[in-house]
């Protein structure tokens, strides 16, 4: 499912990008760009983050 929409980001790059050891929004931001444009996905991108992170 696609978490940012104004950058095409989904929650399996999320999933990706942790197991790849990403543990911010910050670096998700400098990484993927998630968040860059409207902002709007950040909550829901902070819950798919610390789900995926808590799931290792
Ligand atoms: Fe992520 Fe707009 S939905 S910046």
């Amino acid at each position: 499912m696609i978490v940012c929409v104004c950058n095409n980001i989904s929650d399996r790059e999320i999933r990706q990008a942790v197991d790849l050891g990403i543990t911010s929004i910050v670096a998700l931001r400098e990484e993927l760009g998630l968040g860059t444009d409207c902002g709007k996905c950040i909550s829901y991108a902070r819950e798919v983050l610390h789900e995926a992170i808590g799931s290792k």
